[in-house]
């Protein structure tokens, strides 16, 4: 299985659930996805895992790029499993790695799960070079849950959103343009009004902190990333987040 160009050196490593039909009680008809992405910098760095079934999957994607080992960093954007539940298993052939993680609840998390591992926490703020280029960490609590983050990358005005701005939606393509945009667009809101409804508070203040961050890709946790469709994404959360 081979990983995704996205932009010279960085890669989707993720995995396509094709038969997922039913995640956290609502219909998931159209199955979903587990985004990772590997940055190849100085310091090699993987973003989010996959759901532990799926380990082989992403394992096999990093393989075809570079020996796993060689990964520096994992940013863990969330603790539950269908981001990190690979976590043990990546770890276990990069062991000299970091696991980047959000304080207090992610390193929480993530302890309580995985036990004692090499974690950095992190707060609002902080960020981590990698080498040519910078990661910034963007605390987004309950998008969707306490320790939610997203990562944000200025030299490519990349956004990894994680749970934010996904859908519940397998497809073989990546982009919001090389796929149907009303159904992505359907599955969005779908996937808004089951998981995120109850914090439209917190998602105002999301949307708020990411307001000054020049984006030009969100390569989100679940489902098609965006990159012609920004705008309309950002406005119709500030729409459904009120
Ligand atoms: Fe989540
Ligand atoms: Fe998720």
């Amino acid at each position: 299985m081979d990983a995704v160009r996205i932009r010279d050196d960085i890669y989707w490593v993720g995995a396509i659930d094709w038969s997922m039909r039913n995640f956290h009680g609502y219909e998931t008809g159209r199955g979903s996805s587990y985004n990772a992405y590997l940055i190849l910098d100085e310091h090699v760095t993987l973003i989010d895992t996959v759901k532990e079934p799926f380990a082989g999957e992403l394992i096999e994607r990093i393989s075809s790029l570079i020996d796993p080992e060689k990964i520096d960093y994992i940013v863990s954007n969330h603790v539950e499993p269908d981001h990190s539940g690979s976590l043990l298993k990546i770890l276990a052939l990069c062991p000299n790695a970091t696991v980047i993680t959000s304080l207090p609840n992610g390193l929480k998390g993530l302890t309580a799960r995985y036990g004692e591992q090499a974690y950095k926490g992190i707060k609002a703020g902080d960020t981590l070079s990698i080498g040519h280029r910078t990661l910034s960490f963007v605390p987004t609590p309950m998008l969707h849950w306490p320790d939610s983050m997203v990562t944000y990358c200025p030299e490519e005005k990349v956004l990894f959103s994680n749970d934010a701005f996904g859908q519940h939606l397998a497809s073989g393509q990546r982009f919001d343009d090389e796929n149907d945009i009303d159904l992505i667009l359907f599955e969005a809101k779908k996937y808004y009004a089951n998981i995120l409804m109850l914090y439209g508070r917190q998602a105002q203040a999301a949307l708020k902190a990411l307001a000054g961050l020049d984006i030009e890709l969100i390569l989100t946790g679940h489902g098609i990333s965006w990159r012609s469709h920004i705008k309309d994404i950002l406005s119709l959360y500030q729409k459904w987040s009120t």
